[in-house]
């Protein structure tokens, strides 16, 4: 029997709070309240292991008491810096050196912002003014089907996965944006196998840039690994040629590791795994390990010198220096507990044990991933790659589940995103104990899946 507390709770949720899933006013029963380690405890005091880090964000796990001693320090020095008028703070300063030594080499300026989606914004305006301060006038911006860059206005814009669904009701969308096939091998819109398609999505970038016209196109943003549409890497070839043709057409190349940075993939950055630089990275989610809402772009000097002189601000809370302590803190975490480290470790030893005894099962159709930003997919025929009918709820079934047996599993549905597929992304901090605890609990669930 749920205690009264928790039905208050609830009751009070559903009717006043937009935070359902899918529809406004309603939840699912669970009401949180505390998190330690890779654990997160609701109301009624049952644990469940975090397999999604929520939002695939708390990267450092839920006992990190350094970054709170952080943040209410920081608080009773100075409770609010802003980033206007010429004011600076000595904590975001701070933070912005810290950055730079962990940033791909070149990117060290940037513009500061509360979100992931804050931080989106902030690039695709920062990619247009910098073509009118280069005197292009260049707008245009291409981005991939099948990817998330959150549900602002450029967010939403660039925005691949699930246009139908995620734009019912709120169009027009903002103009400008041009979509092309991503690197979703398992599911190619050119029907075209790896390798033997030569990477064929990649070099379509360099088509579309000339049918558009490069004098037309600001910029190119991709999410290094698709996160939000299933935790989808791209071969890796693709970021290496689609880096060139940016730089062949002079097109900003943005980046947005809002999911797939600090350490998520098993790289500081997940660019790192072809060694190439973007021009923008937008970064956020994993900034502060979660403690606090933060978000930055990282850009070239290229651009910094640009966009000098040219009214570029961002928002109120930008730079908010008890986000930037919490960063401070978390950047010094990373790199003393070696936790990128440990996400590459833990990341090959969950993919070895979801290849060998995941894949071979009648209902998964593929495992793919980086580091422990591990997707997997979930099909009813497997030679067809055919997904189960929409109508059987079934990633929504086997969240449920999983609840029901201690543990949270992030999902994505068909419905929306361009595959049925469960995320396997824990806190980085995960040891492989925990690791198997997870994957038992998840193989017990994806098991018993019937096409
Ligand atoms: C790649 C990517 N970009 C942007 C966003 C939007 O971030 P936020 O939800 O913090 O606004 C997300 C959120 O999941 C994301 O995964």
């Amino acid at each position: 029997m749920t205690s009264r507390r928790t039905e208050k709770l609830l009751k009070y949720d559903r009717e006043h709070i937009v935070g359902s899933r899918w529809a406004i006013g309603g939840n699912n029963g669970i009401v949180l309240e505390k998190g330690y380690g890779i654990y997160l405890q609701d109301t009624e005091g049952t644990t469940y292991i975090d397999s999604g880090s929520q939002l695939i964000c708390v990267n450092l796990g839920y006992s990190q008491q350094e970054i709170i001693n952080a943040i209410r320090d920081e608080l009773e020095k100075l409770p609010f810096g802003m980033l206007f008028f010429g004011f600076t703070n000595d904590a975001t300063v701070e933070c912005a050196r810290k950055l730079s030594g962990i940033v791909p080499p070149g990117l060290d300026h940037f513009n500061f912002t509360t979100s992931g989606s804050g931080a989106v914004e902030l690039a695709i305006r920062m990619s247009r003014l910098y073509s009118s301060a280069k005197g292009t006038g260049k707008y245009k911006i291409i981005a991939l089907y099948d990817s998330y860059h959150g549900t602002t206005g450029g967010g939403l814009g660039a925005t691949g996965m699930g246009r139908g669904g995620l734009t019912r009701g709120v169009t027009p969308v903002m103009p400008g944006f041009i979509h092309i096939p991503s690197y979703y091998c398992y599911r190619c819109m050119f029907g075209l196998k790896y390798p033997g398609c030569d990477i064929n999505c990649a070099r379509y970038l360099n088509e579309v840039i000339e049918k558009e016209g490069a004098n037309n196109i600001a910029a190119f943003i991709a999410e290094p690994e698709m996160g939000a549409s299933g935790m989808i890497a791209p071969p890796p070839e693709y970021w290496p040629i689609v880096r060139e043709i940016c730089r062949k057409h002079d097109v900003l190349c943005i980046a947005d590791e809002v999911m797939c940075g600090f350490g998520r993939t098993g790289k500081m950055f997940t660019v790192e795994h072809w060694n190439i630089r973007p021009d923008i990275i937008i970064m956020s989610k994993g900034i502060t390990g979660a403690y606090m809402p933060f978000g930055a772009v990282a850009f070239s000097a290229e651009i910094w010198q640009a966009l000098i002189g040219r009214g570029l601000t961002s928002y109120t809370f930008a730079g908010h220096p008890a986000s930037a302590a919490a960063s401070i803190k978390a950047i010094e975490i990373y790199l003393r507990d070696k936790v990128v480290e440990n996400a590459a470790e833990m990341g090959k030893y969950a993919m070895e044990r979801l290849k060998k005894e995941f894949l071979p099962l009648p209902c998964v159709g593929e495992v793919s991933g980086l580091g422990l930003m591990i997707g997997i997919e979930i099909v009813a025929d497997k030679k067809t790659r055919k997904p189960f009918d929409l109508k059987l709820n079934i990633t929504q079934r086997i969240q449920d589940e999983g609840l029901e047996k201690g543990i949270y599993l992030r999902v994505s549905d068909i419905g929306t995103t361009p595959g049925d597929r469960i995320a396997f992304c824990p806190p980085l901090i995960i040891t492989r104990e925990e690791v198997d605890k997870a994957l038992d609990i998840l193989y017990s669930i994806v098991g018993n899946l019937k096409p």
